[in-house]
């Protein structure tokens, strides 16, 4: 298995490449590319950790050689949130870098899963796919946006709530990965019966996380560790369902016909990417209305990704 990371350098990317330089299966390769000139020193330190991974470096004009027969690419590449931004407005900065690297990746791995954590996910994953529309190597299995994030907050911020371990937490989380469009499924968690009221309380707690940890780092950046777990999660279920294993997570993918219909759901992953897209469970009024109400923002966030895709360079 190759794993390639974009923005091995950064905030999220080292120590997402740490986490998967612990997890991998033994003959792995991890092949870390950044711009900054020092990717290839963040190399050499993770390849003294004795796992049977490989670990190696690309800078600059390498993305190619980094990317080359990879299986999976995960990109958390790009700028981060400052206080009082939207994931939105990184649009103009991320959405270059974006479609740029996978411009690269469809010749260098047209065959590979991308998974993309760079923000705003909700439209460079739109952005991705009709980069890899354009270069004639687009699978819509193989295309995610990484909301893991999402989940993995929702179980910590209920299990916290039921008084139980989170180890017994499982929420699912449909939409997309900002504000409103964020929906976590509160009312059908297995084993745990919240209150309208804690549900209420919750909700927005998890769709504003992510601006939480962006104020408490008050100019310093957004998450990165949670960030990191969470891509390294996602990374190796798609990982075990490559292998051939049937694992279910939530992500952002194409659920209709065309890259319009991107949605992040439960979604069951093989060895070939997406493998099925399972109905949602029944949903409260109160997520039905929030579902409703969330998707004038969603399409307006995957138009946006589209048409930057689509425009001349
Ligand atoms: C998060 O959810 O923490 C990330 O999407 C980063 C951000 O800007 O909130």
């Amino acid at each position: 298995m190759k794993v390639c990371v974009l923005g091995a350098a950064g905030g999220i990317g080292q120590p997402l490449s740490l986490l998967l330089k612990l997890q991998l299966p033994a003959g792995s390769e991890l092949a870390l590319y950044d711009v900054a000139p020092f990717t290839p020193g963040v190399a050499v330190d993770l390849s003294h950790i004795p796992t049977d991974v490989s670990v190696t470096g690309y800078v600059g004009d390498e993305a190619d050689q980094a990317m080359r027969d990879a299986d999976i690419v995960v990109i958390p590449a790009g700028v981060p949130r400052k206080p009082g931004m939207t994931r939105d407005d990184l649009f103009n900065m991320n959405a270059g870098i974006v479609k740029k690297l996978i411009g690269v990746g469809a010749s260098a791995c047209p065959n590979a899963c991308f998974a993309i954590v760079t923000n705003p996910v909700n439209s460079t994953v739109p952005i991705a796919a009709e980069t890899l529309k354009a270069a004639g190597v687009y699978d819509p299995r193989k295309v995610f946006g990484v909301t893991t994030l999402d989940v993995i907050r929702s179980n910590t911020f209920v299990a916290q709530t039921a008084g139980k371990s989170t180890d017994d937490v499982s929420v699912d989380v449909i939409g997309g990965h900002s504000g409103v469009t964020i929906l976590p499924l509160l009312s059908s968690v297995d084993g745990v019966s919240l209150s309208q009221e804690d549900i209420e309380t919750l909700t927005p707690r998890i769709q504003e996380a992510g601006t939480e940890v962006v104020e408490a780092k008050a100019g310093a950046g957004s998450a990165t560790l949670s960030m990191a777990q969470a891509a390294a999660r996602f990374t190796m279920s798609l990982v075990a369902a490559l292998d051939g294993e049937s694992v279910t997570e939530c992500c952002y993918v194409q659920v209709g016909d065309d890259t319009a219909s991107f949605h992040a759901q439960p979604v069951v992953l093989g060895k070939n990417g997406v493998e099925s897209i399972p109905e949602l469970p029944p949903l409260s009024a109160y997520e039905q209305q929030l579902l409703d109400a969330m998707q004038e923002t969603l399409a307006g966030n995957i138009k946006k990704g589209l048409e930057f895709a689509n425009a001349e360079d």
